[in-house]
């Protein structure tokens, strides 16, 4: 007889088996799982992989996708008798316009063009080079211990790279300090963030990395267990998961790898909402403290990092933690960036932490067109306009101009765009994905929404009055990061593109 809780953590799994959330299939879990009706109706309309049983052809709404023409592709597919919904980025944005068939499988159109750096053995990541399933990282970690791999971990300079870019040393030191025995190692392969589709490919090319650097972090930390959380929609990729695991279950035992797939909704790429979907429940964001390394999963000590942060690791434990910091330019380690938009040849591109938008869309290519603006680090980093083309495209000199690094999914904008337009894009990637707990973000991103939409509607100035006191009630009163800097767009095209706002006054 499974415990109480573990019979919740299956509810969203059994509903996902049972092909999503209608009467007969609620009630069916409920009986399985012991968890009320009400409670399964409550978690299971939460995700949107699930909420409307149903086939579908899904097409992105992304910033890059929207620019490729997302609206005249839907046209083209429900003239075809297709139906047809708009969704949240698909992590697909160097084959914009993303569209993932009924079975979620990916539709390639002809012409894409796709980037990925050469393969260069000096890489950390070197996600173009071979495989290496030995795990000879792991058996290294096992000679040194704990201590001595958390110190190179630190001498790494190692910073998360899902967002936040925290130093892993923290949190992998406070994990293994905590008095509770029972520990989880989760790793985050949600990808969600609108121009980011670099997790996509190092699960793609290079799984056993990103396996081995869980397995390191893992077996440091003390525990026997690691999740890996992905996205619903990365069909292929749970695939090359898969095979993987099976691959590496002897060389990692008796650490065990477990799978949990991701059921549609961005905001559970934030760590607690994480958690809260893995634990069965409406991904919700936790207030914090206590962080997840204190309590975490099962309320147990939790170390979470994304997929990129685990595949750093091993080159780390091979070579030691100055190596990789010197892979740096202006701050540590490579970094894997994702390029879309006006470029040429739009990917991911591994390179110096530090270099700047010329040199990146240099590697993409090129600029296509006249560049007007760039988002450096997915739609949580705003506009900024090419006076900072030169500016390292690091966590703290972004920080430093009001922007970020974010996950690096960078998108370039050329001067056909309509900027207003992009801050709407962005803005209602917002309003959809808030989770509705906390009012400032529940009312603020609607708010901003309708305001812009008021704005182009009318060519009226004063409807974007409130915007800034909106934006700052947001960025002080939100539970999490999503309600803080969703005024972001609005915010920095106001600030560098001012002319783009009171034209259309004039205009009219
Ligand atoms: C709204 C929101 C969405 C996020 N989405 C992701 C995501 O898709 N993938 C990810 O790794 N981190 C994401 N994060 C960051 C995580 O909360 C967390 O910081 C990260 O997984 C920790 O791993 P790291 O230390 O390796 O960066 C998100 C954060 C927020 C606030
Ligand atoms: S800030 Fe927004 S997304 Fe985050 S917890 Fe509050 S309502 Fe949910």
């Amino acid at each position: 007889m499974l415990k109480p809780s573990a019979q919740r953590e299956r509810v969203l799994e059994l509903l996902e088996h049972e092909g999503g959330v209608t009467e007969e299939s609620v009630r069916k879990v409920s009986r399985e799982t012991g968890v009320p009706e009400a409670d399964i109706w409550g978690t299971g309309l939460f995700y949107t992989l699930i909420n409307k049983p149903g086939r579908r052809v899904r097409i992105c709404d992304g910033l890059t996708c929207q620019m490729a023409g997302a609206d005249e592709l839907t046209e083209q597919l429900k003239a075809q008798g297709k139906t047809c919904e708009r969704v949240s980025c698909l992590a697909q944005c160097d084959r914009a316009p993303a569209t993932l068939d009924e079975d979620l499988e990916l539709i390639t159109y002809e012409g894409k063009l796709y980037g990925v750096t050469p393969d260069d053995p000096e890489l950390p990541m070197n996600l173009a080079g071979e495989q290496d399933p030995s795990y000879s990282g792991l058996a290294r970690a096992r000679e040194l211990g704990a201590e001595a791999v958390i110190d190179q971990i630190e001498a790494s300079g190692l910073q998360g790279r899902g967002g936040a870019g925290f130093p892993a040393h923290f949190k992998w030191r406070s994990v293994l300090t905590q008095k509770e025995a029972e520990r989880y190692v989760i790793c985050n392969a949600d990808e969600g963030e609108p121009g980011t589709f670099k997790d996509r490919e190092i699960i793609l090319r290079q799984p056993h990395k990103m396996i081995e650097g869980l397995a390191i972090a893992a077996w440091t930390i003390g525990a026997n267990d690691i999740y890996i959380y992905i996205r619903g929609e990365f069909t292929n990729e749970i695939r090359s998961l898969q095979n993987a695991i099976s691959e590496a279950e002897a060389k990692i035992a008796p650490i065990k790898i477990h799978v949990a797939m991701g059921h549609g909704a961005y905001i559970c790429g934030e760590e607690t909402a994480l958690i809260e979907a893995l634990e069965g429940k409406r991904g919700m964001p936790r207030l914090k403290p206590p962080y997840p390394t204190e309590r975490g999963f099962r309320q147990k000590p939790t170390l979470m990092h994304n997929v990129e942060t685990a595949c750093c690791v091993p080159a780390i434990i091979h070579r030691g933690g100055e190596w990789f910091k010197a892979q740096g330019r202006t701050e540590p380690g490579s970094k894997l960036y994702c390029v879309s938009g006006h470029v040429n040849n739009p990917g991911v591109y591994e390179l110096p932490l530090g270099v700047n938008l010329d040199e990146l869309v240099e590697a993409a290519g090129g600029y296509e067109g006249t560049p007007l603006a760039f988002s450096p680090g997915g739609a949580s980093s705003g506009f900024l306009p090419m006076k900072y083309r030169e500016l390292p495209l690091d966590y703290k000199q972004l920080a430093d101009v009001g922007s970020m690094l974010g996950s690096a999914g960078l998108v370039v904008l050329n001067d056909t765009v309509n900027l207003v337009q992009a801050v709407q894009w962005q803005l209602v990637f917002f309003e959809r994905e808030s989770c509705g707990q906390c009012a400032p973000c529940r009312i603020g991103t609607r708010y901003l929404s309708r305001q812009v939409d008021k704005f182009v509607q009318l060519g009226d100035e004063q409807a974007l009055e409130m915007a800034d006191d909106v934006g700052w009630e947001m960025e002080e009163g939100s539970i999490c990061g999503l309600g803080m800097v969703a005024a972001k767009p609005l915010e920095s095209a106001r600030e560098h593109f001012p002319e783009a706002f009171a034209s259309k006054a004039r205009e009219d």
